[in-house]
């Protein structure tokens, strides 16, 4: 459950990865999630039931119905890690990440659950005997110590000073803003406007007639997810922008899918007028673009998707007069081009050393492939670093803290309202609220130590009086008499 939540800022990664495989948009990342959600909570409850029953002093017996369950949710586990492992290792390091955003907050909890569970340690602590007392006793007060102290070696970004706190990251729409229009398409780029989106992220490839369109999908399911091509042309498979011309391309409907699949849950918050325009869009070409970030004073930052040797992407963007400097350059095959004939383009550099090499000052690069101390170090070197794609109010307030100067992002409209970033706390104010709240927990737990002993010691071989000795020889927490 917490790898589902944590991942859900990708969940976008696994549901195209699955269209490519099939062919078929369906939201698995929206079953995984519900799957996760109910066995966490039937395992909570179990485990609710379990310490109810623990404090009643009642056998602990376990339905061989729930032993099913749980080796079932055992397995879901293990198949989702292996799943990770093969097929996702890059999203691994959101999970360091997540640690580093909610520590402190992690630690508050884990204190909590320690100071509440420590009575049934307490329990089994003075009915023990000999070696078996002293082990939990070591252990107990080593896990104890470990919670208690680990604010010591705790460093979330956003324990900082307001003074000390970067200024906000710029925002960057992810193919315009993906989840209030249909991606890559006008209606996409303009409501991205709106919330005040300083750049354009998007993709390029070049049609039939050498035009560049904009479209994400390439390869085997070029078209397929995002246009009604199967009903254009049912006989014909495109595995290539070169098969259609831009007048083809643009007979095609690129918004009806979005109606239809509702890949962001989102197709309900939109007016009846907003799905009447989603539903009539058309693939764009990059000239569409170019001007409408002209008119708005807006940059360009796109990947490019096709061979372009003749440098037709470059020339398109010289001959729609855009100023120079809001072309913010990535496509690295092309860049010597670019720098000679458009020395006003930003150049970006999705490769540091690379970056370093050319003296460039701007990186582009996925979120989790650098920590936050380089994140801060780039900053100071006076680099602007963009982070892709960036959803989730926790990730852009822990990029926000370490100085990261934009993100890429599908949600520009969750994100422009952020004031300050989510978890912040000044150091002074968190080390107030850990000594306080670990001191606290341990005064509790001392006078739940020396309650429990005395409640223990005025009926000296445990239990209820008149409990019979066959329970007693089930009990895992009574002496055996
Ligand atoms: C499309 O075909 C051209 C040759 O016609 C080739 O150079 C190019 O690599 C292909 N593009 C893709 C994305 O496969
Ligand atoms: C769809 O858009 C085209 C122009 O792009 C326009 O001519 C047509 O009237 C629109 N249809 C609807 C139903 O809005
Ligand atoms: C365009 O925006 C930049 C900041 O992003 C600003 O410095 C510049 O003055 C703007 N230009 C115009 C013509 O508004
Ligand atoms: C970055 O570029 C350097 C050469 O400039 C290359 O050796 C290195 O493999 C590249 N790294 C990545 C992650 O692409
Ligand atoms: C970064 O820029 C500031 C002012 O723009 C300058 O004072 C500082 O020396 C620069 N730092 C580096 C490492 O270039």
């Amino acid at each position: 459950m917490y790898i589902c939540a944590v991942t859900f800022n990708d969940r976008e990664d696994v549901n195209s990865e699955a269209f490519t495989a099939l062919k078929r948009w369906v939201n698995w990342f929206m079953v995984l999630l519900i799957i996760s959600a109910v066995l966490t909570c039937y395992c909570l409850l179990l485990l609710l039931f379990a310490l109810v029953q623990v404090a009643l002093r009642e056998p602990l017996n376990l339905h061989c119905l729930h032993k099913v369950f749980l080796g079932l949710g055992v397995l879901f586990i293990a198949l989702g890690v292996a799943g990770i492992s093969c097929k996702w290792r890059m999203e691994w390091p959101i999970i360091p990440l997540s640690l580093q955003a909610m520590g402190p907050f992690l630690q508050f909890g884990a204190v909590g659950a320690l100071t509440l569970l420590s009575s049934f340690v307490f329990q089994s602590f003075h009915v023990a005997k000999g070696a078996s007392k002293f082990l939990i006793a070591m252990v107990f007060v080593t896990v104890s110590l470990a919670i208690f102290l680990c604010p010591l070696i705790i460093q979330s970004p956003c324990v900082i000073n307001l003074e000390d706190l970067p200024e906000k990251p710029k925002l960057i729409g992810h193919r315009g803003a993906p989840m209030l229009a249909p991606e890559n398409t006008m209606m996409s780029f303009n409501r991205s406007i709106a919330c005040g989106v300083t750049a354009f992220e998007t993709d390029v490839q070049l049609s039939k007639d050498r035009t560049p369109f904009l479209m994400h999908d390439n390869k085997g399911e070029f078209l397929l997810r995002t246009t009604n091509v199967k009903e254009k042309f049912p006989n014909d498979t495109f595995n290539n922008s070169t098969y259609l011309t831009l007048e083809e391309l643009q007979s095609l409907n690129a918004g009806e899918w979005f109606l239809k699949t509702d890949p962001f849950q989102t197709v309900s918050h939109l007016s009846e007028e907003e799905k009447k325009t989603a539903g009539n869009q058309t693939i764009p070409s990059l000239l569409d673009l170019l001007h409408l970030a002209k008119n708005n004073n807006i940059s360009v930052i796109f990947d490019l998707k096709s061979p372009d040797p003749d440098n037709i992407t470059v020339n398109t963007i010289l001959e729609s007069k855009i100023d120079e400097g809001l072309v913010l350059w990535l496509p690295s095959a092309e860049r010597e081009y670019a720098e000679k004939n458009a020395p006003g383009f930003i150049q970006v550099y999705s490769n540091e050393s690379e970056m370093l090499e050319k003296g460039g000052r701007h990186l582009n690069v996925k979120y989790s492939s650098l920590d936050m101390d380089k994140i801060s170090k780039l900053r100071k070197q006076n680099v602007t670093v963009n982070l892709w794609v960036v959803n989730e109010r926790w990730l852009f307030s822990l990029l926000w803290c370490a100085g990261a100067g934009s993100v890429t992002t599908n949600a520009c409209h969750l994100l422009t309202d952020m004031k300050t970033p989510d978890l912040l706390m000044t150091p002074s104010n968190y080390k107030i609220i850990w000594i306080l709240l670990d001191v606290s927990s341990v005064l509790f737990m001392i006078v739940l130590y020396i309650f429990q002993r005395k409640t223990h010691c005025s009926c000296p071989r445990g239990g209820r009086k008149n409990t019979s000795v066959q329970e007693k020889e089930n009990h895992p927490f009574l002496p055996k008499v």
